[in-house]
């Protein structure tokens, strides 16, 4: 069921069951993060491989001394610059959070969303949530409640209604290491810029491949069911012409494609409007019975940085 009701999620999660929720970046499939029980229905209904570990969302900045031993001088100035935002830092982790919630690792990825209605969820909760994005493991984030409902409903008992995601890119992980050393483990809602600018040079460790312990970084991942290809798009286009064809454009509309198989991102060039509609974007063309959907890398910079790696990812 979806609904705006937060008691009714409240409920729901005091008993252990699921509830999918609303926050800027995508929407979550969310469980008690200190309990095995929820958290291992969460691998099970997303068909999660469990060497992939969850992100722990908060309320407040207070919590996260709770849940982490150690907080880097570095680690305070991120969170003070984008906590509640789509930003996710690795610390090492208490005790109490369960270790099939970061998969054995001895760090845990903690995050506060920005969202009214899953902030008042979590301050009304006396635990935190893990939450990774509410789709089945592989396929595109979630980016409207109706979405989580096409591919979830069935499994989980509610929907949290948020509305449509404002930034529509999942958070950007950080990770400190030595007290010191900043790394960008995924590309994500605050640009790689935005970060340096707080904590001086990243290293940007998101392309690695198969390597399980780097986070999120399968290489073939936010996957629409339809091939995509990267390129030229006029070549692109010349080249299959035999084919029902869908195209997704950074700023511009090409005459013989039918509007329906076309998603423009941004006309102004806005990386922001960009990145909020990719993977809404993907999801309405994956639905029109296409052969093939082209579309071309943004210019690399901003956010543009984190849209070229959903886009490399969904063509891999
Ligand atoms: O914006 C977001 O981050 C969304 C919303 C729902 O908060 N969540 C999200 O979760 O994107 P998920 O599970 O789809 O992606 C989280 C990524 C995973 O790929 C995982 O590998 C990485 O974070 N991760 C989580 N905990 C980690 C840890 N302890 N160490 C390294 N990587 C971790
Ligand atoms: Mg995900």
């Amino acid at each position: 069921m979806i609904g705006k009701d937060v008691s009714i999620a409240v409920n729901y999660l005091n008993t252990k069951k699921l509830v999918a929720i609303p926050t800027e970046t995508v929407y979550g499939l969310a469980g008690n993060a200190l309990s095995e029980e929820a958290v291992a229905s969460i691998f099970a209904v997303k068909n999660r491989p469990s060497f992939d570990p969850l992100i722990v969302h908060i309320g407040r900045p207070e919590m996260i001394t709770e849940y982490c031993q150690k907080v880097p001088s570095m680690a305070k100035r991120l969170a003070e610059a984008f906590m509640p935002g789509p930003l996710t830092l690795l610390l090492p982790k208490r005790p109490i959070i369960p270790d099939i919630v970061t998969a054995g690792l001895s760090m845990v990825a903690i995050r506060i969303p920005n969202h009214p209605l899953t902030l008042e969820l979590l301050n009304r909760l006396d635990f935190p949530l893990a939450a990774p994005s509410a789709n089945p493991f592989g396929y595109i984030s979630p980016t409207t409640a109706q979405h989580v409902e096409a591919q979830l409903g069935d499994q989980i008992p509610y929907i949290l209604d948020g509305g449509p995601c404002t930034i529509g890119l999942e958070s950007t992980i950080v990770g400190i290491y030595d007290g010191q050393r900043p790394v960008v483990h995924r590309k994500g809602g605050i640009a790689t810029e935005a970060i340096e600018a707080i904590v001086g040079p990243v290293e940007v460790k998101a392309h690695s491949t198969s390597n399980p312990n780097a986070p999120g970084m399968l290489k073939s991942h936010y996957a629409p069911r339809v091939p995509l290809v990267i390129g030229n798009i006029e070549e692109l286009l010349a080249a299959n012409k035999d084919k029902k064809i869908g195209v997704i454009s950074f700023q511009q509309w090409y005459q013989d494609i039918p509007q329906a198989n076309q998603v423009v991102l941004t006309k102004t060039g806005d990386f922001k409007e960009a990145a909020r509609n990719l993977f809404a974007g993907m999801r309405r063309l994956d639905e029109q019975d296409l052969d093939l959907i082209v579309t071309e890398l943004v210019p690399d910079q901003d956010l543009g940085r984190a849209i070229n790696d959903r886009l490399l990812r969904a063509a891999a």
